[in-house]
């Protein structure tokens, strides 16, 4: 497992993540508690020692089961633990609040149900256009100096964002969304992250499991599952897209080897990225990382696979549709 040292934290995390929202459940069809611990356990003994989470997903599952798995592996100081701050809930409707009164409730609630007393990575999930950056951001220093988080992140900002962010604190850390079909960051946020020495965290590596080689035409989605609403997966992009990953899948086979997975993670671990989050949800799911080293993409291949999206996907989409809403009215402060 490939592995890089972070300086802020002063330890070496491996380069894929666990992304634990699938673990919570919510907007993904529920899930199964052992078999999440499992899952966690497991990719620990693979090597992957960054656990990503969020007090939103499953609206505290994710979390409490990531502190169960964290409790059987024993081993707190190895594992490198991003958990976020910034949603609310209420009766199951989620919007945002990175109010400092929220923020400093949240991050409580966090160490209690991840049963730990400091968080390596704690991100702002999304910004927030009711609260200032200057509230959000001091609130976020002021945990970095008292020591609950060692280090500072930013989630889904664009980079004017992290610029005002910036200036009230500092940023470790920013986790936008970033796969072969999902480019948006390569225009600013990522340069604007290498030139800041931010390290970059990027989520949905098989875009929601569009890239794992799996899914086909008859695929369908249980319960809350929010590819139900994934415009991506609904005709007649969906088709499109998955005209891609089979091409995808058969070049990643003849040239390297590979699979489509294996290849659209290896895509994102050479393009400046440092951490890609991999939202497995069963054991097996992991086998991929083990087939990441000893191989890389060559630059005539990465020119093979954007002729092979662009012939194929003609109506491409961002993931937009995740972003969660702006409250209505402004929470009320006591
Ligand atoms: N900061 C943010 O706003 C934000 C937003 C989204 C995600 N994230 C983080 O990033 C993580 C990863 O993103 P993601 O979970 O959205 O997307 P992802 O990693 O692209 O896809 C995850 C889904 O793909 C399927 N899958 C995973 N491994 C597979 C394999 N080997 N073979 C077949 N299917 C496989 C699973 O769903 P099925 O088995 O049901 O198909 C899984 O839930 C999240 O868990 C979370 O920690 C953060």
């Amino acid at each position: 497992m490939e592995s890089t040292y972070l300086p802020v934290i002063n330890k070496t995390v491996s380069r894929i993540g666990l992304g634990t929202w699938a673990i919570g459940g919510w907007m993904w069809g529920g899930s199964n508690e052992q078999e999440s611990i499992d899952t966690i356990v497991n990719a620990v003994d693979l090597g992957v020692n960054l656990i990503d989470t969020a007090p939103v997903y499953g609206f505290g599952l994710s979390e409490e089961v990531v502190g169960k798995a964290l409790k059987k592996i024993n081993n707190r100081s190895e594992i490198v633990i991003s958990t976020k701050c910034g949603l609310e809930w209420k009766e199951g409707k989620v919007f945002r609040n990175a109010s400092r009164e929220r923020i400093n409730k949240e991050v409580g609630d966090s160490l209690k149900r991840l049963r730990t007393d400091y968080i390596d990575i704690y991100y702002v999930h999304w910004p927030d256009a009711l609260v200032s950056l200057e509230e959000t951001g001091e609130a976020m220093y002021d945990l970095f100096k008292s020591g609950k988080i060692l280090s500072v992140g930013v989630s889904n900002f664009n980079t004017d964002q992290m610029l005002e962010f910036g200036s009230h604190s500092p940023i470790h850390f920013s986790q936008p969304p970033y796969n072969i079909f999902e480019r948006e960051i390569e225009k600013e946020e990522l340069p604007y992250c290498l030139e800041n020495n931010i390290f970059l965290m990027t989520y949905g590596a098989i875009c929601r499991g569009l890239l794992s080689g799996k899914l086909n035409i008859k695929s369908t989605f249980k319960g809350d599952d929010l590819r139900k609403s994934d415009p991506k997966f609904r005709e007649p992009r969906f088709s499109q897209y998955l005209d891609a990953v089979t091409k995808l899948n058969q070049f990643a086979k003849d040239c390297y080897g590979k699979s489509v997975a294996e290849l659209a993670i290896k895509w994102i671990l050479q393009s400046g990225v440092s951490i890609a989050l991999l939202g497995a949800r069963n054991p097996d799911q992991l086998n991929i990382c083990k087939n990441l080293s000893g191989w890389k993409i060559v630059s005539e291949d990465l020119k093979r696979i954007d002729r092979i999206i662009k012939e194929n996907v003609k109506d491409p989409v961002g993931p937009e549709f995740m972003a969660p809403p702006i409250r209505k009215e402004k929470a009320v402060r006591k």
